[in-house]
């Protein structure tokens, strides 16, 4: 399963690429004006930093405009995948991009009608927002649950990219569903290392190793 950070945080970004588990990076508008960056400059610095696909959103409604937005992105970095909102109009650009060669990651998913219209389009990712579907009392993962049937049982090609992750279990969830991929917030990540026994044991075996060279020492 491949782990994306959805960040455009640069030094996090830096930082946490560093522990080699950063398979792709996710970004939106809203990601960018919390970075506090100039979009295109912030996009060329975190294509350096994570080798793998980073998609980065344009604006538009229609096709033309969404492609004409596309096109330019993916001229700053081999690795730049296209994200573009879930309408018709972003799947007349889907099929577009990708007949171009640009690869495209369909954003705002919340319906299994919705996914099958994405695989059918052909993008390389479908990104249910499974933390907005909990958020209004709905079942995220059971969403992801019936996109990984759907695509399964027709062997599409599209990815099944978990996104709106708000906590560890979600990415858990995703992997026992055998979705491709999960991009969480940094927090998150970080959290996925963690379990307070492991804090509790590694104490525990430091303690434990000096006190036996202390009595070591003690019988010379
Ligand atoms: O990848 C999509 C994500 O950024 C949306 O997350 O927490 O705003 O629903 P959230």
């Amino acid at each position: 399963m491949k782990i994306f950070l959805d960040t455009a945080d640069v030094e996090k970004i830096r930082a946490l690429a560093a522990t080699g588990l950063v398979d792709g990076i996710t970004t939106n508008p809203t990601l960018i004006m919390k970075a506090g960056r100039e979009h295109k400059s912030a996009i060329v610095e975190i294509c350096k930093i994570v080798k793998g696909p980073v998609s980065v959103e344009g604006i538009g409604t229609t096709a033309d405009e969404l492609v004409k937005d596309a096109r330019e992105f993916s001229k700053l970095a081999p690795n730049v995948v296209a994200k573009v909102p879930m309408t018709a109009e972003g799947l007349k650009a889907v099929r577009i991009l990708e007949k171009e060669g640009i690869h495209t990651n369909v954003t705002l998913v919340f319906s299994a009608g919705q996914a099958l219209m994405v695989a059918k389009a052909g993008a390389s990712y479908c990104s249910p927002f499974v933390g907005r579907l909990d958020d209004i009392s709905e079942d995220g993962m059971a969403l992801v649950a019936e996109i990984v049937q759907i695509y399964a049982q027709y062997g599409f090609k599209t990815q099944v990219l978990v996104a709106s992750v708000r906590h560890p279990e979600h990415v858990i969830e995703a992997a026992k569903l055998g979705a491709h991929i999960a991009t969480v917030p940094p927090d998150v990540f970080e959290k996925l290392f963690k379990h307070p026994l492991t804090d509790k044991g590694i104490r525990q075996f430091d303690e434990d190793y000096r006190k036996a060279l202390e009595s070591l020492k003690g019988r010379k």
